[in-house]
């Protein structure tokens, strides 16, 4: 069984203030730095850049998750490498070969993950769960922060978590999108084990981002002690 662990997103950070923000965010306890990266294709958006990415490296020692929301992922899968980040996802929406990319992405040593938007059901990927270090299940549509979390999102959970089990895979479930205190529990008690923290937990006008995060994380590692 995997510890649980908490990433926020850096889209949801003070991009004016975004070392300070990641300063708090380390201080707080985060396990991980989520980035999402966008192209304002497969999603109607922009968000971090890889040299933000680049610069995040060089200057913390968290893990950095990139998250690839990009039409053609395949074309920026070295660049990502490039930038030292830790861990590497795509959407298997975009992608037309996904296991060389997950195998590109594990031969560089960083840790290999696959997407699936809110539509695409688990079994689509049910060949390619033993090549993933994690899936990552978007529970709400990719793009902008602050929606909410889509509740069929627990069914696609407890399947996902049912196919680890039954193969004794070792990948690891991240959710990603709409991630408060309630859905975040219910997701760790099906199986998830890793939250992507933005607007809705731990970031808002005011927040105390280092105490938010030290909460947050607290309550949602306590579920699996
Ligand atoms: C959505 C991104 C998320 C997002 C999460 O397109 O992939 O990482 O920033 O933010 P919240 O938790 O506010 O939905
Ligand atoms: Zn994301």
């Amino acid at each position: 069984m995997h510890s649980v662990q908490i990433a926020p997103t850096i889209q949801c950070a003070d991009q004016l203030n975004l070392a300070a923000d990641i300063e708090e965010l380390v201080k707080g306890g985060a396990d991980i730095i989520h980035a999402d990266i966008m192209d304002g294709v497969f999603v109607p958006n922009l968000a971090i850049s890889f040299d933000t990415v680049r610069a995040v490296k060089k200057r913390f020692q968290i893990p950095v998750d990139v998250h690839l929301m990009l039409k053609d992922p395949g074309l920026y899968i070295e660049t990502a490498i490039g930038t030292g980040a830790d861990w590497i996802s795509f959407h298997i929406e975009a992608a037309a070969a996904p296991l060389r990319l997950l195998r590109q992405i594990r031969e560089s040593g960083r840790k290999a993950g696959i997407v699936l938007n809110p539509s695409t059901p688990v079994t689509s990927v049910r060949h390619l769960l033993q090549y993933a270090g994690y899936v990552q299940l978007m529970a709400v549509e990719p793009g902008f922060p602050g929606q909410c979390f889509l509740p069929f999102t627990y069914e696609k959970v407890s399947e996902l978590a049912y196919e680890r089990d039954k193969h004794e895979y070792s990948f690891q479930i991240m959710i990603d999108g709409g991630i408060n205190r309630v859905n975040g529990a219910e997701c760790i008690r099906r199986g998830a084990d890793i939250l992507v923290a933005g607007a809705l937990c731990i970031f808002g006008e005011g927040h105390d981002l280092c105490r938010e995060t030290a909460c947050f994380a607290k309550e949602m590692k306590e579920l699996r002690k």
